[in-house]
């Protein structure tokens, strides 16, 4: 059978062999997704036996993303400006295309499943670690008017900003400076949801219209979700779309075919 795989660790309990599984019945597709657990020091040698064994593409989740882009010797463009990959495909030759669909999936899943058109928009953007720094781009592409960067330690934020060199668009501020700011947009992508902490930042950021979002979902995105009810968020969005986006855009890569993504989004729904 044609073979893809998810290269993670963990990986136990990733959706992407049975998102992929549904778009390739969905389309009389015939491929085999495997999930493969590989601890760090064994993640290079794991990805070259299954690309030399023929696999026709590989996803790739934490903590592997960096070194996965570090494995190819092609990048896009969305890999480039992030320095991570999660989307691997062979080239000739035994090199490999290394490509990022973080980004261009939360940007689908917002403007289309969400029906946010984002231009013109005042984004905030908390976190500035790797899922951060695809969204920011991302968010920059799709038009947003300004990109604020937040994060515990500010001198991320700064370097995130100074790579996208986007002055008059994109800026940071310290993560208790936002008083008086207002946002349509509030993105989590921090890990608070996962390792604890809290969110402390002024209610009055938000607006009647404001649209959360974090990027995790499930029990993950419970802390930011918690937030932002408090502070009155009218809309609260969490990650199970662009996770089902980014996977179609890593599908569509592979197989020339884009899927229809709602019906794997609302049988998933209904578990999360
Ligand atoms: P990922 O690749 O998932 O984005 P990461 O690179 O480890 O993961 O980034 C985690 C993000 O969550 C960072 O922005 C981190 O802030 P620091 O850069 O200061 O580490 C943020 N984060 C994690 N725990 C946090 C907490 N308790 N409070 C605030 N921010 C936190």
């Amino acid at each position: 059978a044609h073979r893809y795989a998810v290269f993670g660790h963990p990986i136990a309990h990733s959706l992407s062999p049975e998102i992929h599984g549904s778009f390739a019945a969905q389309l009389g597709i015939h491929l085999s997704y495997e999930t493969i657990d590989a601890a760090p020091g064994d993640f290079a040698a794991a990805v070259r036996r299954f690309f030399a064994d023929g696999g026709l593409g590989a996803n790739v989740t934490l903590p592997h993303k960096e070194a996965a882009f570090a494995l190819a010797s092609e990048h896009s463009e969305a890999a480039a400006r992030v320095g991570a990959a999660n989307t691997l495909t062979p080239l000739v030759g035994g090199k490999l295309h290394a490509h990022n669909t973080d980004g261009s999936g939360f940007v689908r899943d917002i403007t289309e499943r969400h029906s946010l058109d984002l231009r013109g928009h005042d984004a905030l953007l908390l976190g500035a670690g790797g899922a951060a720094k695809a969204v920011a781009w991302a968010l920059l592409d799709a038009g947003v008017q300004t990109l604020t960067i937040v994060n515990r330690t500010p001198e991320r934020a700064d370097q995130l900003a100074d790579a996208i060199g986007d002055p008059a668009r994109c800026h940071t501020r310290y993560w208790d400076g936002l008083d008086g700011e207002c946002f349509d947009l509030v993105v989590n992508a921090t890990s608070i949801g996962v390792t604890g902490g809290s969110f402390d930042l002024p209610m009055s950021i938000l607006q009647d219209h404001s649209t959360c979002y974090d990027l995790c979902y499930g029990a993950a995105a419970a802390s930011f979700k918690g937030w932002a009810t408090a502070a009155g968020a009218r809309y609260f969005r969490d990650g199970l779309g662009m996770l089902v986006e980014q996977a179609a855009d890593a599908f569509e890569r592979w197989h020339g075919t884009r899927p229809d993504t709602d019906p794997v989004y609302n049988a998933l729904r209904q578990r999360f």
